[in-house]
């Protein structure tokens, strides 16, 4: 008997628990919660942001002069959260920063710092400031106690009020209060094991000084409390320190970009460190060479620059290819370049550091935590090969004008102190005809300047080779008697 074939349909939903369980703690450390909180007050256009951290980090405070929220905002985004409402009208601020925020979850990141948030917040024309109180205390319960109509999952509870403010005024004040201890142990820095520099209290300068120093390898030579400033800097839309790179590096392509991240105009103060891009390219007398990076596909496009020096990139962290989606760093610098073949130019890959700036295409390839990138996604696999490509040949160059030609100046250099010591070898020999003595300096003076000659004037041979070449110039030159003593003689001296 024929069965009836029936089809059957249906909808896949999802359960608002995972949405609950993204919003509950998705960032790696306390530098990717803060910096949350830094691109919101970018986004609500605020020129500048003070962050407080010190003396021990049991209180955060973060502060800025954007446009603040209303009772009726702040109620709206809380009441549900997860729904970014921020691009709506326009995906660029009033000043014509490109907005960061999209999903709706950064400002919650909050409870991965603190148990409890203060906020007070006013926009202007209005006299109206709002006060909130938000509890975390239930974020730490239960799913199942916390599930509610409509599958919905509460978060935090507030209590809140409105006071007055002078209708000029527009800022945001978060305090984030009763700090948990992990939290407040990488904030504040303390680390029983050794006591490295801090950043703590310095100026631009001196902390692009700092980085400049050849003898910092890595960020973590500095305390925790500096380490989590730098990854703020990174990654938040904060200018370049001045002299980060020198002039005529900056000259070669490197100016525009410096000056589009300088043009976005946010100071933020670290406890009133004045935090920039914390990326130093400091040569000295080394080579460099640096190319921008263009690539216009169907799918994506990006802007960048790439630089090389002759010798490792310090600190490390600046090793790899950072990429900026809207001016903020998907993470930090990839050492693998997105997977570049391991096996291409595996120095070489330490003496380059490149940013590279992504148009929106990209900000669908990117993870929830915007740390990481999709592997799959057809914008990444495109702006991928791109960079592979781009890599491939930009490493041969660093290897012709870098590596190469660093090792013939080697050469040279090495030949010409080898000159130098064969006129002291004969300088006494006054047993030998002047005249031969004349022509043989002459010969290798010739040689000592050009490459083939450099690499003839520094070559070196084994006991084996010297025999054959000397005894077979003996034998040319020396009567049969005197060769056996000459042999005898040359073997002693070799021996000594
Ligand atoms: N400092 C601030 N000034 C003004 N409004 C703010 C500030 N911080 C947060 N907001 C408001 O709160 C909302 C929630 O912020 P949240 O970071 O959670 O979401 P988002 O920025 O829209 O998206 P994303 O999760 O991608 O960051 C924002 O959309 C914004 O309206
Ligand atoms: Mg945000």
């Amino acid at each position: 008997m024929a069965h009836e074939i029936e089809e059957f349909t249906g909808e896949i939903k999802v359960a608002s628990r995972i949405v609950d369980h993204l919003s509950s703690g998705i960032y790696k450390s306390p530098a990717a919660c803060l910096k949350e909180l830094i691109n919101n007050a970018y986004d609500a256009d605020a020129p500048n942001v003070h962050v407080s951290v010190k003396p021990d980090a049991d209180r955060i405070i973060v502060q800025d002069d954007g446009t603040g929220f209303s009772r009726d905002e702040f109620v709206a985004h809380f009441n549900r959260i997860a729904e970014s409402r921020k691009r709506e009208n326009s995906d660029a601020t009033t000043s014509g920063r490109p907005k960061i925020g999209r999903i709706g979850i950064g400002f919650i990141a909050a409870n991965e710092l603190c148990e409890e948030l203060e906020i007070y917040s006013t926009q202007i024309n209005s006299e109206e400031l709002l006060h909130v109180i938000i509890n975390f205390r239930m974020m730490r319960m239960d799913a199942a106690e916390r599930r509610r109509d409509g599958g919905d999952f509460a978060k935090a509870d507030y209590v809140g009020e409105i006071l007055s403010a002078n209708p000029t005024d527009h800022h945001t004040t978060l305090i984030l209060k009763k700090i948990r201890g992990e939290a407040r142990d990488l904030l504040a820095g303390v680390d029983a094991r050794h006591q490295p520099g801090s950043l703590y209290g310095k100026s631009p300068e001196s902390i692009t000084d700092v980085l400049a120093d050849p003898k910092l390898r890595s960020w973590t030579d500095l305390d925790l409390y500096s380490q989590t400033l730098l990854q703020i800097g990174l990654n938040v839309p904060v200018a370049y320190a001045p002299a980060w790179a020198p002039e005529a590096v900056l000259a070669d392509g490197l100016e525009q970009f410096s000056a589009e991240a300088n043009a976005l105009s946010l100071t933020l103060k670290y406890d009133g460190t004045d935090v920039r891009k914390p990326i130093v390219l400091r040569p000295g007398k080394k080579r460099t060479l640096t190319r921008t990076f263009e690539h216009r596909g169907d799918r994506v496009a990006a802007r960048g620059y790439f630089y090389a020096q002759h010798g490792r990139i310090q600190p490390e962290e600046l090793q790899g290819v950072l990429v900026r989606i809207r001016h903020a760093a998907v993470g930090e610098y990839d050492k693998t370049y997105w997977g570049f073949p391991a096996s291409e130019g595996p120095l070489l890959k330490t003496w380059v550091s490149g940013e590279v700036w992504a148009n929106d295409e990209l900000e669908d390839a990117m993870n929830i935590d915007r740390s990481t990138l999709r592997d799959v996604h057809p914008a990444y696999v495109e702006l991928r090969q791109a960079l592979h490509e781009f890599l491939s040949l930009f490493l041969k160059d660093v290897r012709r004008e870098l590596y190469g030609a660093g090792a013939t100046e080697r050469r040279v250099e090495q030949a010409k102190g080898e000159m130098r010591q064969i006129e002291r070898v004969v300088a006494d020999r006054t047993a030998m005809a002047p005249q031969a003595m004349e022509e043989m300096k002459e010969t290798w003076r010739d040689e000592a300047g050009s490459d083939t000659g450099a690499v003839k004037l520094t070559r070196k041979y084994s006991v084996s080779q010297l025999y054959d070449i000397v005894i077979g110039v003996a034998e040319e030159v020396l009567p049969k008697p005197v060769l056996a003593r000459f042999v005898k003689r040359l073997t002693d001296r070799l021996r000594k």
